[in-house]
């Protein structure tokens, strides 16, 4: 049997609108993928040019960009402030297809992230406070206690961590890949004119 993905290049071939296409293929990888299927690498890049990357949970995909949540003091989030240009790649490998997108990241309004926060589990919210991500960790009973001292310090509602932040990349470059037999991949992508408007090119694979 061919793979799924073989089938649909129409569809790739068709597309005007790379954000509705990638809406369709990732309602399909919310079905078929193992688990994950929000997970992106996110890329980011320090103002003198050395890049680093790590997988983040898209939290939504709406006319802004690409949104996702974390620290705004780890690794990222000061890369993000000092260089606020960072790339993403799903992967999504049931579907043999890969998205690559460029943009610029700007914060998400405050109450947005903090209807986010209140929506996490409390351990999660918890967790937030006693992680000061990317920085050095001794032990992780140190870790634990730390839990245990923020747990005792909100008993009721937790507030939101000044640091635990949002940003959404507003995309200007899409890319969609898919696989195709003997790596004669389909490539296409798609440059912002502004306005919801795209220039669409093939690439050699
Ligand atoms: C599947 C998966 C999902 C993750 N989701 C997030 C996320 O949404 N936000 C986040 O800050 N880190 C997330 N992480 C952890 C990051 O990959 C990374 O370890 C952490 O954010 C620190 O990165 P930094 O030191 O480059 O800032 C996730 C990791 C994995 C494997």
């Amino acid at each position: 049997m061919e793979p799924a993905a073989n089938q649909d290049s129409a569809q790739l071939e068709a597309a005007q609108d790379p954000l509705a296409l990638f809406d369709d293929w990732f309602a399909l990888a919310k079905t078929t993928e193992l688990n994950d299927p929000n997970a992106m690498s996110l890329a980011t890049c320090t103002p003198d040019g050395t890049p680093s990357v790590r997988i983040v949970l898209m939290k939504g995909r709406d006319p802004r960009g690409f949104s996702f949540v974390t620290n705004g003091q780890s690794r990222k989030g000061g890369e993000l402030h000092a260089n606020p240009r960072a790339a993403l790649c799903f992967h999504w490998k049931s579907l043999q297809r890969q998205v690559r997108v460029e943009g610029t990241v700007t914060e998400l309004p405050p109450a947005e992230v903090d209807a986010y926060f209140h929506r996490r589990h409390r351990m999660s919210q918890i967790g937030a406070w006693a992680s000061q991500q990317s920085r050095p960790l001794a032990t992780r009973d140190d870790l634990i206690a730390l839990t245990r001292q923020y747990e005792a310090e909100f008993p009721g509602e937790i507030p939101r961590p000044p640091y635990w932040t949002g940003f959404v990349l507003a995309p200007q470059r899409i890319e969609l890949w898919q696989e195709r037999d003997f790596r004669l991949h389909d490539r296409f992508v798609f440059t912002a004119n502004g306005e919801g408007s795209w220039t669409k090119q093939r690439l050699f694979p």
